[in-house]
């Protein structure tokens, strides 16, 4: 297959990218490139025949156009956003443009290539969302792709926009339109910024290592490299019109991941102290939500997905390719706004 896959220089677009090239298939990675981008997440799959890439903002409709008539794709995969919580706290604007604005730019520059190719039905747009665009859950009970949606922060209110216009592409224009909604990630590559990786690269610096609140606030997590596979399984299987959600079934307070890391840290990079004494409490995240946890039912039986990768399995590959990869995360450490507390300005 032909696709075309949007954010492809970010954390779980170059995993699709690089998961979509070593099942064979053709990709053309369109990115904007930015501050959270990174080329060298693709390394290992530039030099493929099958693989192109071009620098372009998917709020360009031009562009999307002209790259879309030039490539000529049997599915469109679109993950480019703007995807740091935090961030969507100080600055909304940039996630209302690319997330919103983007995402409708995008589905209209899709629309008219579908409709213009005689409407084939094998054509395919991904729309890559997240679980957050569900809110906050009680003490019990999951995610399930029914649940109404309540988006609690700019990032997911974001997301949420999006996912409904992709919906209504489907249902007024009849777009070939799938969806899924996806748990916390976590693994290589993943932008210096988010929570695994901090508290790597902080343990490692002998930093203290922030949890926000009481560290009791629930997540799935789910490894990149399982959702990678689980989105062009959606992609190249998901029945149209149709959205699933993807998640590792492993929920964990933010304060037991933390440890888990410190622990595995213990053993891959002893440091004479056990890495859990820089833990350090700081004030929660406005809007900050209690509880996430995904029901994968529909995926797993009407797609026949499965995580492969446990949670302990996946930190400790996790930790050990950011202990093997300073020469990847070190320089994108110098890139503004990572290393310092964003997102209290509510
Ligand atoms: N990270 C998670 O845990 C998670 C979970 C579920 C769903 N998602 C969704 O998956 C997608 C990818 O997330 P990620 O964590 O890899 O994000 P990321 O921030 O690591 O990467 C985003 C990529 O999109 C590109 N981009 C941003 N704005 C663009 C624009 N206007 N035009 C073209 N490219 C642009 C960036 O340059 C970057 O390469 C997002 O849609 C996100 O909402 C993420």
């Amino acid at each position: 297959m032909k696709i075309l896959v949007t954010g492809g220089a970010g954390f779980i677009g170059s995993a699709v990218v690089r998961e979509a090239i070593s099942q064979g298939h053709s990709v053309l990675n369109v990115d904007k490139l930015t501050y959270a981008s990174c080329l060298t997440n693709v390394r290992t799959v530039e030099q493929n025949l099958g693989y192109s890439f071009a620098q372009a903002d998917i709020c360009d409709g031009q562009a999307m156009a002209a790259l879309i008539s030039q490539f000529r794709p049997d599915a469109i995969m679109h993950l480019a956003a703007e995807s740091h919580v935090d961030r969507s706290i100080d600055r909304p604007g940039a996630f209302v443009a690319t997330n919103i604005s983007g995402t409708y730019t995008l589905l209209e520059a899709a629309r008219k290539y579908w409709q213009d190719a005689g409407r084939p039905d094998g054509f395919r747009f991904h729309h890559v969302s997240t679980d957050e665009v569900f809110g906050s859950l009680a003490d019990t009970g999951a995610f399930t792709e029914d649940s109404p949606y309540a988006p609690n922060n700019p990032y997911s209110a974001t997301k949420a926009a999006a996912d409904h216009l992709a919906r209504a592409w489907h249902e007024t224009y009849g777009l070939p339109v799938v969806l899924s909604n996806c748990s916390n990630n976590y693994g290589p590559y993943q932008f210096p910024e988010k929570l695994v990786p901090v508290v790597i690269l902080n343990a490692l610096a002998g930093l203290s290592i922030p949890v926000y609140g009481s560290g009791k606030h629930m997540r799935d997590w789910l490894y990149v490299e399982d959702h990678a596979q689980a989105l062009l399984t959606v992609a190249t299987n998901g029945a149209t019109g149709r959205s699933y959600n993807i998640g590792g079934g492993k929920d964990l307070s933010n304060l037991e991941l933390v440890q888990t890391i410190c622990r595995i840290m213990d053993q891959l990079r002893p440091a004479g102290h056990p890495y859990s004494d820089l833990i350090s409490f700081v004030p929660d995240r406005p809007g900050h939500d209690r509880r996430y946890a995904i029901d994968a039912t529909r995926i797993q039986a009407e797609l026949g997905w499965q995580p492969k990768v446990t949670l302990e399995e996946g930190l400790e590959k996790t930790v050990g390719w950011y202990l093997a990869n300073a020469h990847w995360w070190r320089p994108l450490q110098e890139r503004s706004g990572v290393g310092r507390r964003l997102g209290l300005t509510a």
